[in-house]
Parts: structure tokens; C-alpha cells; sequence
């Protein structure tokens, strides 16, 4: 275990666990400290199994690190709360997600969009810019506008980038590999600084907040059930705080996940000037970038790019049940056995795991749209990105409508 955890912290995370599946098997047991095991479950029946058992739940005491800060205090979210604290969020806002939203989204995407080129591309031709950075910044002004009813300034943009930034990096790299941070808030200004960015993101959010209120107040609000107006009305959240900390939970859970997401496809696009080449005959006679957004070709070439870069690596579960395995034969040695995972195991898939593993995908480090041309029953049953079950990405129709409308159009 010891060597385990010195990977675990180490540079190598979390290639190591990959290459693991690869030599001893999908499903092993990881012994992380003397006291504590996962068990990393690639094989992807056994992880749609875990996922989709409604009685699988997000362990808290792993969660619980990328609780917000507001007010001095730790706040849950829909992302690390479990329980009946979590379904009566999740039934409070999931609406706003709806099918019937979608083409809001996408109204949005695009005004958003043509801000972004205007400012970026049409002024200033010829000049080189960070994609990752861009895509970001443009995901966050889609979402605040989408969901929140919010336009972002530049400034309000920069100031959340880099304070979510810093808490995240505190509580979700550094902590991981240094758990004795986390007490060390009165001595470390380094990790008083994350916890004052955690803050300041919130006051973000209650800006947020205040400008609804003040456009209800002039009967201005949205007439959809956006989630600010959801998260406002639907008695669900009890504090301030609360809310605040949704507002937040959920901003920084879209933004940076579709970001990235948009910026690896554009790279591999970059690299692939032969498929763009393809796909731009194939999308030529369609009218307008509309149309394109809604086309199997642009369709594809998102879903090959979720599928080499997954952005979450890793879903957590505990599960409430004896869970069987069967043997799959599947790694490289054949020693996969049949065993059962206990009761209470923590449990981890890994998206990225599954959607890099040949034992579903052929030359699976290779971008290829057209893999998704009547693709198999395996690489359909392994495509998990958004993760599955009652816990799945609940913006995954927002992040989809983002890069479909981003893809097409750029
Ligand atoms: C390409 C983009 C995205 C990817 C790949 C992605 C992936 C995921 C995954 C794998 C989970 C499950 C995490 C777990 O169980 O530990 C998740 C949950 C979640 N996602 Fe996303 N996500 C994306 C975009 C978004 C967007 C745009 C939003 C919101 C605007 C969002 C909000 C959330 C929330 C709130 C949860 C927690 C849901 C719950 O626990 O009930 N995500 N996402």
C-alpha cells in the first residue's frame, strides 16, 4: 500500500490505474492506506450495473472536499449531497434541464458564441490565443446567461476563472496529495487564500442572485423555468447560503468540464485537417450553422472527442449490495477472476479507463469520428462521460448543445 499511495500523489495519477487495468484485469482492489480500499471497476457491464443501482451512493466522506465555503462555513451542493437532502434539490431544479430547454440553450450558445468571435477572432486577425482559456471563459458566460439569467462582464469572468481556480486546486490536487492541509487553515496562507477565492466566487453568486431579484422586481424575468428562477421560487433551499452554494455548485461544475471538453475536440481537429476537410463537404449543403450543430457528422466528431478526453477521470460510488462479477477474459493475462464486491466497498470507474481501453474501442488513442458510423453494442454500452444512473451530469444537455453549436460553428 505503501507504493500505492506514493502513486496515487505522485505525477503519474491516474495513468497508473490505467495501465494496472490493462496488465492485471478491469476490476481489482487498490489498497490506498493500511485501513482504507477502492475497487476500480473498468469493465463497463459491471459499471453501468454500479451506476445504475439506485441504491449506489456518492460517498460523503469523499465528496465532502469540494464542499463550498460560504460565510466561514461548509456548504453541500447537489454534487456532494446524498440522501433526501439530495432528491429534494435534484426535484427542485432538474427542470431547468429539461428536452424542452434545449433550444433555448442553443439560442444562447450561438448569441454567446458570436460575441466571443467578434471580440476574439474578427478583431484582432491573426492573433494566437490559449484555447483551453477561451473555451472556458466562453462556457462560463453560456452558462450564467442559460441558467442564470446573468450576463458576465470580462472582469466578472477573469475574477471567477482564477478564484474557483485556486480553491479547486486547493481542495481537489493539493489536499488529495497533502490531506493534512486541511487543518492548517490558521497557519498556511495558502490555504487561507483558497478558502477567501472559495468565498469571493460566492459573492459572485449573490450578485447573481440580486440582479434576478431586481429584474422581478421590474417584471423583466425569464417566462422559462430557468434554474435561477426555479432555485428562487421552489421553497427547497432554506438559506440564503444554500443557495448560494448551489449557484456556485453549478457554475463551476459546467464551465470548465465543457470547456475543456470543447478545446481538446478543437485540438484534435487541428491535428486532423483531413477529417475537417471530410466533414466540411459533408455539412457544405446544409443552410447555416444551425443545421450543422444538428448533424450526425458534427454529432460524431463530439462524441469521439468526449470519448478520447473524458474530462471527469473518475466517478466514486459506495455500493449497498453484494455485486458479482463474472469473469470478462478481457485483460491482457486472462487472470480477471469472478468475485464479489462487498457491501459497502468504495467503488471507482474511471471514464477515461473504459473510453481508452481496446477492449472497446480499436485503436482507441486514435481520434476517429467515423468509428461512430453503426458503432458496436460495446463502445455504445462503454461511452459513459457524463457518468450514468440517478448521479449522471445533470447540465448534459446544456454541455451537449455547448458543443455541438461550438464544434459546428468554429
Ligand atoms: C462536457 C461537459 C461535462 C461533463 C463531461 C460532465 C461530467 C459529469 C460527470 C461524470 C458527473 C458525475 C460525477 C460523479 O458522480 O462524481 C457529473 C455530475 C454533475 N454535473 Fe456534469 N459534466 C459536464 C457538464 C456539466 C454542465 C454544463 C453542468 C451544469 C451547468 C454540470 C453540472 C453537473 C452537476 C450539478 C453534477 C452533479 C449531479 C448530481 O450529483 O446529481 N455538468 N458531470
Amino acid at each position: 500500500f505503501l507504493e500505492t499511495a506514493v502513486k496515487l500523489t505522485g505525477d503519474d495519477f491516474p495513468w497508473f490505474i490505467s495501465r494496472l487495468a490493462q496488465s492485471i484485469g478491469p476490476i481489482f482492489r487498490l489498497r490506498i492506506t493500511p485501513f482504507a480500499d477502492v475497487t476500480v471497476v473498468n469493465d463497463a457491464s459491471v459499471a453501468r450495473a454500479i451506476l445504475n443501482d439506485p441504491s449506489s451512493l456518492k460517498p460523503r466522506k469523499l465528496y465532502k472536499r469540494i464542499d463550498k465555503v460560504v460565510e466561514g462555513k461548509r456548504v453541500q451542493y447537489l454534487t456532494t449531497k446524498e440522501g433526501e437532502m439530495w432528491t429534494h434539490t435534484k426535484k427542485s431544479i432538474s427542470h431547468a434541464f429539461a428536452h424542452q430547454r434545449v433550444k433555448n440553450m442553443k439560442l444562447v450558445c450561438f448569441e454567446k458564441l458570436e460575441e466571443w468571435i467578434c471580440n476574439n477572432i474578427d478583431s484582432k486577425p491573426g492573433k494566437s490565443f490559449d484555447v483551453f482559456e477561451e473555451m472556458q471563459r466562453l462556457s462560463l458566460r453560456v452558462i450564467c446567461k442559460a441558467v442564470f439569467e446573468y450576463d458576465m462582464t470580462d472582469e466578472e469572468v477573469d475574477t471567477f476563472v482564477t478564484e474557483n481556480g485556486t480553491y479547486l486546486f486547493e481542495v481537489a490536487s493539493k489536499q488529495r496529495m497533502h490531506p493534512w492541509r486541511k487543518w492548517c487553515k490558521s497557519f498556511l496562507p495558502s490555504v487561507r487564500r483558497a478558502h477567501q477565492a472559495s468565498e469571493n466566487t460566492a459573492l459572485f453568486a449573490r450578485r447573481v442572485l440580486a440582479s434576478y431579484r431586481e429584474k422581478v422586481r421590474f417584471g423583466v424575468e425569464s417566462r422559462e423555468d430557468t434554474l435561477i428562477k426555479l432555485l428562487e421560487n421552489s421553497g427547497a433551499f432554506e438559506t440564503e447560503v444554500e443557495k448560494i452554494a448551489e449557484i456556485t455548485g453549478l457554475i463551476s461544475g459546467g464551465y470548465h468540464t465543457t470547456g475543456h471538453a470543447i478545446a481538446w475536440i478543437l485540438l484534435e481537429l487541428a491535428k486532423n485537417p483531413k477529417i475537417v476537410e471530410n466533414y466540411r463537404d459533408e455539412i457544405k449543403g446544409m443552410p447555416n450553422a444551425h443545421d450543422w450543430a444538428n448533424s450526425d457528422c458534427i454529432q460524431r466528431i463530439v462524441r469521439e472527442g468526449l470519448r478520447m478526453y473524458p474530462v471527469i477521470p473518475h466517478v466514486f460510488r459506495e455500493v449497498d449490495r453484494n455485486i458479482h462479477t463474472k469473469s470478462t477474459g478481457m485483460s491482457t493475462n486472462k487472470t480477471s477472476p469472478h468475485f464479489i464486491i462487498p457491501k459497502g466497498s468504495i467503488i471507482v470507474v474511471q471514464p477515461f479507463a473504459l473510453l481508452r481501453s481496446s477492449n472497446y474501442y480499436n485503436s482507441p488513442d486514435t481520434f476517429d469520428p467515423s468509428r461512430w458510423i453503426n458503432p458496436s453494442k460495446e463502445a455504445i454500452d462503454a461511452f459513459m462521460p457524463f457518468a450514468l444512473g440517478r448521479r449522471t451530469c445533470i447540465g448534459q444537455r446544456l454541455a451537449y448543445a455547448e458543443l455541438y453549436t461550438v464544434v459546428a460553428k468554429l
